[in-house]
């Protein structure tokens, strides 16, 4: 089979690293891939965003199957223009992808079918937003409704700087067409837990939780990034927590979509808060996470491929996904001044022995080298029995990866592992 998988990141590193375990797999397209992708998968050189020429390559490459990643190209339409041409996919539709595209609608979806969110108010009129933010306490949240890159949340201690990001938004356009629309929302407090599921639309399969950690330095100080770190599962995440999560939240989300004609087909990441008063969904989105896929897919024993076509043909209900009962850690490494500004173009050495653990998310390969071409340049991941050991493994994997100006948080997991020990 040949199989395309769009993006190019540490996300799509590990989506395709789990694809090839599959022996009927002959070959895979990366669109756009990266220098350390190209190690396992064909890099051809065309953006996530250029719905065109992706359709256009995989028509004339006769590709077999494509898994659509990222949630710019899902939401610009990716999956729809390729199922046009007869290409089955990974992902949902334009107007599944919406659940993540545009928060307004996430929140009135959640509203209108009773699933537990943090109470909120959408504005499109700045003077209403504003006048708003004088009958509420703070901290206070302010969203952009568009994609934003994950910066477009403002968590507002006091109502001077919710008016401050509410002009931002909507009024100098800091978020561009992101923020003509914003959402307001009460502050919520609580462990955070990632949940990636599979869904065909009808079952939903949540897969291993994972705990993400999404500030820049130790001790979740410093600016949010695109994630530091992950592990899974997240200790926080009981059995009974799951239960009542799929009875209050997944398939509700799932029949809400449906009912709305807006049937959800791929992977549907649940971002959850456990608040005193029970899990609250903080965000959805439409695709698989990042870096938590870096953790969850290493612990997933049954063929990914299997189970992607699955959700794509409508069986999942009666197709078995299996997880391992082993802990997953992974630590990012980036580049020293991230998620600001920072140096590219450093030479990384990766011994072969180290090789199997290592997604890269931002390396080019230049005249046999591999240098570094982004902020955060690859995740380093372990599995082992219990968090412990999968940390330690981790982190001394690390230690033999060599960039200069390499930069990784060295308190990955140690929430996790003093929760576990609760
Ligand atoms: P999002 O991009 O929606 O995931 O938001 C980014 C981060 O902001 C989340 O991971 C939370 O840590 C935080 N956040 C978002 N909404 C809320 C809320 N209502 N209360 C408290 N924290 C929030
Ligand atoms: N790790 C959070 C995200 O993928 O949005």
């Amino acid at each position: 089979m040949k199989i395309l998988v769009v993006g190019g990141g540490g996300r799509e590193h590990a989506i395709i690293k789990k694809l090839k375990e599959n022996p009927a797999v002959e070959v895979i397209y990366a669109l756009p891939g990266n220098g350390g992708i190209a190690r396992d998968a064909v890099c051809v050189d065309i953006s996530a965003t250029d719905i065109a020429g992706i359709v256009r390559f995989a028509v004339e490459n006769a590709v077999d199957y494509a898994v659509v990643a990222p949630d710019d190209p899902l939401v610009l339409g990716c999956v729809d223009a390729l199922e046009e041409k007869g290409i089955p996919c990974f992902g949902p539709r334009a107007n599944a992808a919406i659940i993540e595209g545009s928060k307004v609608f996430s929140k009135n979806l959640m509203k209108k079918y009773g699933i537990p969110t943090a109470a909120y108010e959408t504005f499109d009129d700045m003077a209403a937003a504003l006048a708003y933010l004088d009958t509420v306490d703070a901290p206070i949240v302010v969203k952009a409704d568009g994609l934003a890159l994950g910066k477009g949340v403002i968590i507002a201690q006091t109502r001077e700087e919710a008016r401050d990001a509410v002009t931002a938004m909507m009024q100098d356009g800091k978020f561009g067409k992101s923020g003509e629309k914003i959402v307001i929302e009460e502050f919520l407090t609580g462990p955070e837990v990632s949940v990636l599921s599979f869904t065909d639309g009808e079952t939903v399969v949540p897969m291993v939780s994972s705990m993400d950690h999404k500030r820049a330095g130790d001790n979740d100080t410093g600016l949010n990034t695109g994630g530091m770190g992950t592990v899974a599962p997240n200790p926080y995440y009981t059995k009974e927590t799951a239960d009542r999560c799929m009875r209050e939240i997944f398939l509700p989300t799932i029949r809400a979509m449906k009912q709305e004609g807006r049937t959800f087909k791929g992977c549907l990441y649940f971002g959850l808060m456990l608040t005193p008063k029970g899990p609250r969904v903080i965000e959805y989105n439409c695709r698989f996470g990042d870096p938590e896929t870096q953790v969850v897919l290493p612990l997933l024993k049954s063929d990914l491929l299997t189970v992607m076509q699955a959700v794509t043909g409508g069986t999942l209900r009666d197709t078995p996904v299996e997880f391992s009962d082993a802990c997953a850690a992974c630590v990012i490494m980036a580049s020293r001044g991230y998620p600001v500004a920072y140096e590219k173009g450093y030479e990384i050495t990766i011994p072969d022995a180290v090789w199997p653990h290592v997604y890269v998310a931002g390396a080019k390969e230049k005249d046999g080298r591999l240098l570094t071409s982004g902020g955060r340049v690859l995740g380093v991941t372990a599995v082992r029995p219990n968090l412990k050991d999968a940390l330690a493994e981790s982190y001394a994997l690390v230690a033999q990866i060599h960039f200069d100006n390499a930069y990784c948080r060295r308190d990955i997991g140690q929430r996790a592992l003093q929760a576990g020990e609760m």
